[in-house]
């Protein structure tokens, strides 16, 4: 388990063990990729992030991934592996997220992406992340960093 702070400094706990913090999280985060290139999409007010948000009443976490990944992206999830767990301690409250890694096999236009301006695909990651005024702030702690090296050593090939 690690725990460090995020970028609003609040407590994070994360862990790559099997649900470690609840059975049914009400949040998920998803690594996505298409061809050999990163799937994020760009949110109207927190900017470039993997794809992500809240659980609805009906369905399950992976669910959840699969939908967000296709409202935000337009991505149709192929494969998907859930990766680890984590629990940021907010100011008002405290949220359960899992996170998914995906493969996403193809990408439609649509005409909504949500609260997102849809698809953004990189060949790289940029290094200075945490500092880039483009980036998410929940692209800017350890969660990105660690989950990321667990997606290089299991899925991608080097
Ligand atoms: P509402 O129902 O809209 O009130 O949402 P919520 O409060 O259930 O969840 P929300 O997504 O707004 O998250 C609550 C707080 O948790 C946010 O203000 C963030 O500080 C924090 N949070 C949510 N997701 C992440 C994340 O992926 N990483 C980090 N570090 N903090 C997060």
């Amino acid at each position: 388990m690690y725990r460090f702070k995020d970028y609003y400094h609040n407590e994070v706990q994360l862990s790559f063990e099997d649900h470690p913090y609840s059975q049914n999280p009400r949040h998920v985060w998803v690594i996505c990729r298409y061809g050999n290139k990163w799937l994020l999409t760009e949110h109207e007010d927190r900017g470039l992030e993997f794809p992500g948000g809240k659980v609805e009443n009906e369905e399950n976490a992976q669910e959840a991934a699969v939908r967000e990944v296709k409202e935000e992206t337009g991505g149709t999830v192929e494969k998907i592996d859930y990766l680890g767990q984590y629990k940021v301690f907010g100011k008002e409250k405290t949220i359960i997220k899992n996170i998914y890694f995906a493969t996403v096999s193809t990408l439609t236009v649509q005409e909504t992406y949500f609260e997102t301006k849809g698809p953004v695909l990189l060949q790289e990651l940029p290094k200075n992340i945490r500092i880039h005024k483009d980036y998410s702030f929940i692209m800017k702690d350890d969660v990105l960093e660690k989950a990321l090296e667990k997606v290089l050593n299991q899925y991608i090939k080097q």
